[in-house]
């Protein structure tokens, strides 16, 4: 298939251009570069063999999408483009509303108006809130406590009444858990810019001495260990998910939402020991109170992913973390 990726360069995005790539499929990556670096889709083709085509441009800009969709063969979107920090979005929520509510309308009219009519978009555990029954089903209750959540449950939203309206088009929002981990080669990972906000690239500064000790926040939590528990996911499962859901959808007209997560959960200790043993040392951290907005705990059942997708996530905490480590140790200050 021929398939445009709007943030292809991205840290979800780039590594699932890639098994994109290695499928024998054809991509044309669409991004903007606000939270990437040119140098990854060099990376990618030196992984792949091949380059993806690729335009610098902005989901927002409808002329550009007609030109990209008309009379190119694109079949499929995946939908990766979007900001995503949820302290961010609380302080700069209309940046927020018009990158991921407004790029993804912006979007769904250049498809409408080319009959490109297959989208995969990337939503998130967040929507389901503060859901406190675990495991989660597609079918709990959503819920949102931030504008980054509101977003994605507003686009989620918005597939659903297109597809209600108009039986061709196929629509799929896949709900991340935690995705961690990077390309087994430590040539693609995660490069946040800034102080991290998430576990995992936080504690990876720290093996790395880019940052002093991990903060803990939270230690008095109902979980195993007083700490918050989550489904962290390897992002090659991830991007091995995108591609089984672009397969099962696409020709299959409707809604579809599918968990991605492994249906394990882990503690922050228990991360970070994972990952003390993949560097090889004890790494600092101290424990501060709870983060705000944080829920105790989130895993998915990731049951209809497996049944419906024949997908499962394989690889363990052991693995996110060694590979995790393979890039940042090889590159220290990520794609700089
Ligand atoms: P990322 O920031 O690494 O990738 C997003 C990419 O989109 C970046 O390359 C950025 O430059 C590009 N982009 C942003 N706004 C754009 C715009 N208006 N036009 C064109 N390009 C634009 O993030 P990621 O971790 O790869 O996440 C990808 C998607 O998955 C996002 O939609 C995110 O909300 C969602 N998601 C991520 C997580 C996570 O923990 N990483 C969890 C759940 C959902
Ligand atoms: N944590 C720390 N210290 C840190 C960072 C995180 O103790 O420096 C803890 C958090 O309190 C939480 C756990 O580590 O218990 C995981 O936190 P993350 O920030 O890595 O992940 P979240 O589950 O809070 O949020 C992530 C994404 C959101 C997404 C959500 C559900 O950041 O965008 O998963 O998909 F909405």
């Amino acid at each position: 298939m021929r398939v445009l990726v709007t943030g292809g360069a991205g840290y979800i995005g780039s590594l699932t251009t890639l098994q994109l790539l290695q499928a024998g499929h054809e991509v044309l990556v669409l991004d903007n570069f606000s939270n990437a670096k040119p140098a990854v889709l060099g990376r990618v083709a030196q992984l792949a063999g091949r380059e993806p085509a690729f335009e610098q441009g902005d989901v927002r800009d409808g002329a550009l999408l007609r030109r990209l969709l008309a009379g190119q063969g694109v079949e499929a979107v995946m939908h990766f483009a979007g900001l995503k920090a949820v302290s961010e979005s609380v302080h700069k929520p209309l940046e927020y509303f018009d990158n991921n509510v407004q790029g993804s309308l912006s979007l769904l009219s250049a498809m409408r108006d080319t009959g490109v009519r297959t989208l995969v978009f990337s939503s998130s555990a967040t929507v389901y809130g503060l859901a406190e029954t675990m495991p989660l089903r597609e079918d709990a209750p959503t819920g949102t406590t931030n504008p980054y959540g509101r977003s994605k449950l507003m686009v989620e939203q918005m597939l659903q009444d297109l597809a209600a309206a108009d039986p061709a088009w196929s629509l799929c929002a896949l709900r991340y858990f935690n995705p961690v981990g990077a390309h087994p080669s430590g040539l693609l990972g995660e490069d946040p810019q800034g102080i991290p906000n998430n576990l995992m690239p936080f504690i990876a500064q720290v093996a790395v001495g880019r940052r002093a000790a991990l903060q803990i926040f939270g230690r008095d939590y109902p979980t195993v260990d007083g700490t918050g528990v989550r489904d962290y996911i390897h992002v090659q499962d991830l991007a091995t998910g995108h591609l089984a859901a672009l397969g099962h959808v696409h020709g299959r007209p409707g809604w579809h939402v599918f968990n991605l997560g492994t249906g394990r959960s882990h503690s922050v200790l228990e991360v970070l020991r994972a990952y003390e043993a993949a560097c090889g040392r004890a790494l600092a951290h101290e424990f501060v109170p709870r983060r705000g907005g944080d829920v105790a705990q989130s895993w998915a059942d990731p049951a209809r992913a497996e049944s419906a997708l024949n997908w499962r996530a394989e690889l363990s905490l052991a693995q996110m973390c060694e590979d995790s480590w393979r890039w940042q140790s090889q590159n220290p200050n990520g794609y700089d």
